[in-house]
């Protein structure tokens, strides 16, 4: 028989389940992320090539084009051998080549703006704005398309590439306490973001090199001085 009394435990305990539900999630949440193993995975997805359009000629990933020890040619601060960095070239924009070449990543979480325009206010936007972008072979209208590829790619991952050391959807797991099948494509593209801006932002250098220690000694300012326009010089 169904009374009030027992409405009332039914609603209790349904109370009680919520409650500890949700005390269970926001402490998740505030968990603190083990660094070693987000830099991990951070690497790791900075040098997956499997994020690269399938209408472009080439792989690509990060690391393709800011390279560090895996070229023959020799070592590299984060920048590639080039003039112009390659870039998977599309039927429908047929080029081969970047406006530039690849600049080092060192100390670039300390940098304002990214990009020689400016483009990108944080690593974050520049690493959402490169997954989905020509250097990856996709084209200006394609993100929702390469955000579902990339979310595809971690979710059907079984351990591949050099660096892999578990499928991502356990590494995921272990690094943000999260299940990526439970995830948006958004807030999986987050947390990549996240990953791999705190695995730029590790990468810094010793700053002891003779400039350093002339700026230091002298204690110069090691900002860009304001533009003078009297200084510069008239063309011809
Ligand atoms: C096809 C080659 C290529 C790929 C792939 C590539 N980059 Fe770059 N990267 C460049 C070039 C070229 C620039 C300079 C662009 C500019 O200044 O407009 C750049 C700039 C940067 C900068 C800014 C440095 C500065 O001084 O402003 C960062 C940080 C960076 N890339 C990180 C990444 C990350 C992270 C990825 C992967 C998600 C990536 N890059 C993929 C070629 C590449």
């Amino acid at each position: 028989m169904i009374n009030v009394r027992s409405i009332k435990s039914l609603v209790l305990a349904v109370f009680a389940g919520v409650t500890v539900f949700y005390f269970a999630q926001t402490h998740a949440t505030a968990q603190k992320i083990n660094t070693a193993e987000q830099l991990h995975l951070g690497s790791r997805l900075f040098s997956d090539d499997r994020f690269t359009s399938p209408n472009g000629d080439l792989p690509s990933s990060c690391s393709h084009c800011h390279l560090y020890k895996q070229d023959p040619q020799g070592t590299r601060a984060y920048t590639d051998f080039l003039a112009r960095s390659w870039v998977p070239s599309r039927m429908t924009d047929q080029r081969r080549e970047g406006i530039r070449n690849a600049p080092t990543v060192f100390d670039a979480g300390e940098m304002p703006r990214l990009h020689y325009d400016g483009e990108f206010g944080s690593l974050e936007e520049l690493v959402k704005g490169t997954l989905s972008g020509r250097t990856l072979g996709w084209m200006p209208g394609e993100r929702e398309q390469a955000f579902k590829q990339v979310y595809n790619v971690l979710l059907k991952d079984n351990a591949e590439g050099e660096r892999a050391e578990m499928p991502y959807r356990d590494e995921f797991k272990k690094v943000y306490r999260v299940d990526l099948n439970a995830l948006s494509t958004d807030q999986t593209i987050d947390l990549i973001a996240d990953a791999v801006s705190a695995y730029v932002r590790s990468l810094k250098t010793k700053r002891d090199s003779p400039y350093d220690k002339f700026i230091q000694t002298n204690g110069l300012d090691t900002r860009p001085g304001r533009a003078n326009p009297q200084k510069i010089l008239p063309r011809g």
